[in-house]
This record gives structure tokens, C-alpha cells and sequence, in this order.
């Protein structure tokens, strides 16, 4: 399937109706490619990867989609590219264009990758910014769907810091209509301007206490509390115990809810093994 937007920076870009196609799109793929050997989807056509931070999930991920559809990529470490020795942004992103048919790229300031797609010609794909994570809430709410069939009338309780996965997380669930209240400590919130454009299409609510957030959730979801950008030492005092997923948390929880965590998890610190390694954890 064809996107309007050229490139996915947010999640934002993606219509209501296109999220919901790609979802059902990307659930078939996943069937198919089990018996469906030699997809070619993506035949000839070459992904760039660029790094700034450290992957496992997005680099595996984006690599081996690739190749099972047909296609390949070239990884790049942005600290290893004339980049470095100060070529400017623009000049990577077109140079770039000239050879790949698509640019993902895992930078820190998200203006980093606007300018990448303002000057790429082909489409650039946030593969995780200080702000945002797209492709983490495609990935999310796919597995929502393949676990509830549906989005409608379902409650999400992130609990922690309102970091750059829940941003994308909010507007994944904006384009949806899932209900989502986030619990953070005072000053972790997500983006106000991210709650203020999604608040009008679905119900988004902030809070400070994880118990009223979990009450009929049907998912739970954290993150860990210190992210690849931050590095305050003292940041988890911030959060714990309060903001801990732990048994006693998700008892409050629907009975069948489901844990989330997009990984890397720090037991016993967000999360404790015993959610995280339990049976509610998908
Ligand atoms: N919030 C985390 C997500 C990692 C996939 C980070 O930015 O480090």
C-alpha cells in the first residue's frame, strides 16, 4: 500500500484511515510471510540506515524486513560519515537520494531528521528521535490489534515518563480512537502540543497517580525512566516506587490486560520481572 505522506517522522503524518489500513496490511504480511517464501515487494530497492544512537530492535528489525521482502540496506554510522567531519545535512540527505530508494535514520534532536526529509527526495523514516518514535507505535499497536481485534473501546495506561514512545504513542492513538491516560511524576509529561492535537480526537488524559491511570485498562505499557538522551543520575528517585509496574499495579488492572514495554527494560526498576517475564506480558 501507497502512504500520502513521503516521509514518517511523528506518527502524525499518517491519516486515521491509512493507520488503520497499514495495521491490517502489516498483519497479513506477517501471516503470509510464514508460508510465503520469495516475497518481492521490495525487490531493487536499497534502505539507508543511519545511526546516531545504539539499536537492536530497530537495526534487526528494519534489516530483516528488508531482506524478506525482496530488498537490502546499507548501514551507516552517522559518526563514521563525512557527516562528522562537518558535510552538512542537506548535502548527506541528497547524496543519499541519489543511490537509495528510502532513508531511515536514529538521530537525537528531532530536527535533525526534518531537515533529513526536508532535503532527501525519498522518504525518510524516524527510526527513534528524542521526541518521537513511529515506528515503535505502529509496531504497538499491531500487536494490540492482533491481541484485542480491535481498537475501539479499549483503555491504555502508560505509566512513567512521557517520553518520545509515548508521543508517537498518542498519536498512534488519536488515529485509532483508543483511550490512553498517562501517569507521570510532575514535570515528565508527554508533549503538550502531541496531548492537544490528539485530545480532539480521542480521550487523552494526564495524571500523577499510576492506580486511577491502570483502573479498566485493558493494556499497560512503561518505558524505561532514563532514555537514550537523558542522563540525570538521579532521575529514577523521581520514579520509584510510585511509578514501578509491579503485580500489585496490574492487579488493578482488567483482568485480561495485556503489558507492553518496547524494550530495552530495566527489571525491577519500570518494570519487575515478574510482569515483564509473566503471563500478562506480550
Ligand atoms: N525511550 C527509549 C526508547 C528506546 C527504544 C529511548 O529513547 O532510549
Amino acid at each position: 500500500m501507497k502512504l500520502e505522506t513521503k516521509d514518517l517522522l511523528t506518527a502524525d503524518e499518517i491519516s486515521s484511515k491509512e493507520f488503520l489500513e497499514l495495521i491490517d496490511f502489516s498483519i497479513k504480511l506477517k501471516e503470509e510471510n510464514k508460508t510465503v517464501k520469495g516475497k518481492s515487494l521490495l525487490e531493487n530497492k536499497t534502505l539507508a540506515m543511519l545511526f546516531e544512537k545504539p539499536s537492536t530492535r530497530t537495526r534487526v528489525s528494519f534489516e530483516t524486513g528488508m531482506k524478506q521482502l525482496g530488498g537490502h540496506t546499507t548501514i551507516l554510522s552517522l559518526d563514521e560519515m563525512q557527516h562528522s567531519r562537518g558535510e552538512s545535512i542537506e548535502d548527506t540527505a541528497k547524496t543519499l537520494s541519489r543511490y537509495v530508494d528510502a532513508i531511515m535514520a536514529r538521530v537525537y534532536e528531532h530536527s535533525f531528521i526534518e531537515k533529513l526529509a526536508k532535503h532527501a527526495t525519498v522518504p525518510v523514516i524516524n527510526g527513534l528521535s528524542n521526541s518521537y518514535h513511529p515506528c515503535q507505535t505502529l509496531a504497538d499497536m499491531m500487536t494490540i490489534k492482533e491481541h484485542k481485534k480491535k481498537f475501539k473501546d479499549l483503555k491504555i495506561a502508560w505509566i512513567g515518563d512521557g517520553n518520545n514512545v509515548c508521543n508517537s504513542l498518542i498519536f498512534g492513538c488519536s488515529k485509532t480512537q483508543t483511550e490512553i491516560v498517562i501517569a507521570t511524576p510532575k514535570g515528565f509529561e508527554p508533549d503538550s502540543e502531541v496531548v492537544k492535537k490528539s485530545s480532539k480526537y480521542t480521550s487523552v488524559d494526564l495524571t500523577t497517580d499510576p492506580e486511577s491511570a491502570v483502573k479498566d485498562a485493558d493494556i499497560v505499557m512503561t518505558d524505561t525512566f532514563t532514555s537514550i538522551h537523558t542522563s540525570d543520575p538521579k532521575r529514577n528517585e523521581k520514579f520509584l516506587p510510585t511509578f514501578q509496574v509491579n503485580d500489585s499495579l496490574m492487579e488493578k488492572a482488567k483482568n485480561d490486560a495485556i503489558f507492553m514495554h518496547c524494550l530495552p527494560a530495566k527489571r525491577e526498576q519500570e518494570v519487575t520481572s515478574s510482569v515483564i517475564d509473566g503471563p500478562q506480558s506480550v
